[in-house]
């Protein structure tokens, strides 16, 4: 039987998911929870975003439950799985109840506003003995897991630095713009830059320390952030995230991974590679895209009783915390020890 999904949160990211899961065979939605009765009749128009858009603006939601409060979710004893797609602030909670309720959870990044939320996350899925998963899509990104891929293979020796961008227009789309309040959201750092901090973790390990600067509409804010992750070796690893770009400047992800024998680049929707002494060319990926891979994934992970080795619940809170390192290193000024 598919397994019975539940989704809360009918945003951006929800209807997203909602789309993907149409596509994936062992899963169907059945419920949707959102506090936007509109949204709760199928007039999905006044969902916005930064990237493409997947499913119609009036959605034909029959067979579906509908709730407006997110306990009658947690209640309703014919979803198995609960996904998040709240605002980051409202992770916590909703992932805390829904695994106590019998849910296994699939949430989006960031996994929580703050690490120690995101902590009783994981105590809550050990508690309840439920599966637990966090939406970091970037590693399930066809062109950044298969440069991964090439990395980890070592044929082109070390890695001697990586340069990851990920810039968008100002949000303005998002539900009463919890986007740009900072206890909500955490910002461009946690929101957005949070994809690339936690693909050089994935990839290259944890950091020593990190150096970060940033700049904000005002003081105190952060709207665009550029850090430096220190590692031994002389490995150089910067990562820039910003949204503080003005009108409809259109968003862009990017990164440029220089080894001794070779540089991979993904740029304008293209993996490259150029090895040394040979002529530059372009990588094949894997098709599909990154939502779907994702989802299929935790799915599966949740139909075969096991964890996910792509993406492990336990990573996402390190995410976070090497995230809160970088914040504070931008907001003080000083190099920031990451110690987790
Ligand atoms: N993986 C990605 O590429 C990606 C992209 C965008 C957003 N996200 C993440 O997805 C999450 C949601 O972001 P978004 O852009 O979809 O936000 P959004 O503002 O578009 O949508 C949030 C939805 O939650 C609903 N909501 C708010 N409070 C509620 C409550 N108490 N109960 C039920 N529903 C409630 C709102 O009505 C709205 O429909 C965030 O954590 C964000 O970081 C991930």
């Amino acid at each position: 039987m598919a397994l019975r999904i539940g989704i809360i949160g009918l945003g951006f990211m929800g209807k997203f998911h909602f789309g993907v899961y149409q596509r994936i065979e062992g899963a169907k939605v059945v419920a949707i929870c959102d506090v936007d009765e509109m949204k709760l009749r199928g007039d999905w128009s006044s969902i916005g975003g930064n990237i493409g858009d997947d499913g119609g603006q009036q959605q034909d939601l029959s067979g579906i439950r509908t709730y407006n409060r997110a306990d009658r979710l947690f209640a309703d004893g014919e979803v198995d799985v609960v996904d998040v797609t709240l605002p980051t602030h409202l992770h916590a909670e909703a992932a805390v109840s829904a695994l106590r309720a019998g849910k296994h959870v699939i949430c989006e990044k960031p996994m929580a506003r703050t690490s120690a939320q995101a902590r009783r996350m994981i105590h809550a899925a050990s508690k309840a003995s439920r599966r637990l998963f966090v939406a970091h899509c970037i590693r399930f990104w066809p062109h950044y897991a298969k440069a991964r891929q090439v990395v980890m293979a070592g044929q082109y020796g070390k890695v001697i630095s990586a340069v990851f961008t990920r810039l968008s227009g100002t949000p303005i789309w998002s539900y009463q713009n919890w986007l740009q309040n900072p206890g909500k959201s955490g910002l461009c750092a946690l929101d957005m830059h949070i994809h690339d901090a936690d693909f050089i973790l994935y990839t290259f390990g944890k950091p020593d320390a990190v150096t970060s600067r940033g700049s904000g509409f005002r003081k105190g804010r952060l709207d665009h952030i550029v850090t430096t992750y220190e590692y031994r070796d002389n490995l150089l690893v910067t990562a820039e995230g910003g949204w503080d770009y003005a009108g409809e400047y259109p968003f862009s992800m990017s990164f440029r991974i220089a080894m001794k024998k070779a540089a991979i680049a993904f740029q304008g929707g293209e993996l490259m590679l150029y090895p040394l002494g040979g002529q530059g060319r372009k990588v094949d990926v894997d098709d599909g895209d990154a939502y779907e891979n994702e989802l299929r994934e935790f799915v599966q992970c949740i139909a075969n009783g096991r964890d996910s080795e792509i993406a492990p619940a336990c990573s996402a809170v390190r995410s976070v915390q090497l995230v809160e390192a970088e914040m504070n290193s931008a907001l003080t000024g000083k190099k920031v020890k990451v110690s987790f």
